[in-house]
């Protein structure tokens, strides 16, 4: 049986047809040589492209090797030993790893279940910013695992609060929801101590191309100058991932059918017993499920093929984190753990 792998939030449909075109059409004479692209001002074609898009200069977009690479370098450049990183307390594991090869300090706040959603409270991670006087502020909007955004009038005042700190905002999930450039800008040129790292690897379905952009506030010279390659970026890459920006149609297309899908496993796992999803504005869910049947529950998928996340973080230990797949992905998850959770020794105790 075919696995279905679903547990790192990558974009099962893969990238737009632009995207094979560039590899099928590349000129391997250029292999041999550098851009020389520095020497025109810009770091590169799609640098420029995205500056122009979100309306900010060229030299304040950044590349990197995927968003991580650019979260590693901003967390070298401005935390430093003792100094605190305040952090979602569920989030992904590698904030915090990076906090640590500074040997810096990391306070978490916590996002709260309400209804259906996780959600952040900015009164209180205001209230621990006052204690704790973090140097660097993570928010991460759309939230891995939890899905959630913070909205956008929260995240202005959040913002605003903690003008004395640098804030990273996370975005690598940005645009399966929300897709609007309109508060970046202004964000961006209203606070000179803002990052906001994106990347191609989700929407766009490039993650084994390892490329994500960063915008930055003006006083973020620093980041500039470390993040600066002088003898040009990956050509290929950057032609490919032109190449994505090129077909707004087919992302949105895509788009459309795994937030159908969401819909559908909302419905879905909420009729499951013991089971509860929660929505998600990214490419994955997250589904608390029947905590004491979690080995019964991890050896069922894997025998029908389906591997999806099992967290372990705090908060969310009895949750699952379901990467969104394709159409018919989703409906074999779907059926996969119905026929599991129907075989859940208690959870046939509690029908009968
Ligand atoms: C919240 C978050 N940020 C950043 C990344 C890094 O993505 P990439 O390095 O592929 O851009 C991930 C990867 O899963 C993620 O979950």
């Amino acid at each position: 049986m075919d696995q279905i792998v679903l547990d790192r939030n990558e974009n099962q449909y893969g990238p737009a047809q632009a995207c094979y075109e560039v590899l099928r059409n590349a000129n391997l004479e250029q292999l041999s040589l550098y851009s020389r692209d520095f020497a025109k001002g810009r770091k590169s074609e799609l640098s420029e492209k995205i500056a122009g898009e979100i309306g900010i200069p060229e030299e304040r977009v950044l590349l990197s090797y995927g968003s991580e690479d650019m979260l590693k370098q901003v967390v070298h450049c401005y935390l430093h030993e003792g100094e605190r990183l305040l952090l979602p307390q569920q989030s992904w594991w590698y904030y915090k790893k990076i906090a640590k090869e500074v040997h810096g300090a990391h306070v978490e706040y916590p996002l709260y279940e309400r209804g259906s959603r996780f959600e952040f409270d900015v009164d209180e991670i205001i209230r621990l910013y006052h204690i704790h006087k973090p140097h660097l502020i993570l928010i991460a909007s759309p939230n891995n695992p939890t899905g959630s955004t913070m909205r956008r009038d929260d995240l202005a005042r959040l913002i605003d609060y903690c003008a004395n700190s640098f804030i990273v905002l996370d975005q690598a999930y940005f645009g399966f929801e929300d897709s609007t450039n309109d508060q970046l800008k202004n964000l961006l040129d209203t606070h000179s101590r803002l990052v906001v790292l994106r990347t191609f690897s989700k929407y766009y379905a490039l993650a084994g191309l390892r490329i994500g952009y960063t915008c930055v506030g003006t006083e973020l010279t620093h980041l500039i100058e470390f993040s600066a390659r002088y003898l040009g970026y990956n050509q290929l890459t950057e032609k490919i991932a032109l190449a994505a920006l090129s077909d707004k149609a087919y992302y949105e297309r895509i788009t459309g059918y795994m937030r159908d899908d969401k819909a559908m496993f909302m419905r879905e796992f909420n009729q499951l017993e013991g089971f509860k999803a929660f929505e998600s504005d990214a490419n994955f869910m997250l589904v608390r499920f029947p905590v004491d049947h979690k080995k019964h529950l991890q050896d069922g998928l894997r025998e029908r093929g389906v591997i999806v996340k099992f967290l372990d973080d705090p908060g969310v230990t009895d949750c699952i984190r379901i990467t969104i797949g394709t159409r018919e992905q989703n409906a074999r998850v779907v059926e996969a753990f119905k026929d599991v959770a129907s075989r859940l020794p208690a959870l046939i105790e509690v029908v009968r």
